[in-house]
């Protein structure tokens, strides 16, 4: 059995989140490590993977 309520969002379905990626982005880069926290379904996933995606892409 499995609880489900919706997948972390990528691509066309993920939004915004423009200027947390900006600062995400500035601290991976200078090398700290980052604890995010919120509420449920706030997309802290979303955001962690987005920022994954762009910084692979970016090598
Ligand atoms: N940037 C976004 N754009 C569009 N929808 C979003 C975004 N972030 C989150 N959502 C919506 O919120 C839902 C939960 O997103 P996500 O799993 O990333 O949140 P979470 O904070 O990691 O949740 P949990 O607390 O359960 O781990 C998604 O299924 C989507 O519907
Ligand atoms: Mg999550």
């Amino acid at each position: 059995m499995r609880s489900l309520a919706g997948a972390p969002v990528t691509g066309a379905d993920f939004f915004n989140r423009d200027a947390e990626l900006r600062l995400l982005d500035a601290k991976v880069r200078g090398g700290t490590h980052i604890l995010l926290a919120g509420q449920r379904r706030m997309g802290k996933t979303s955001v962690a993977e987005e920022l994954g995606r762009r910084l692979q892409d970016d090598g």
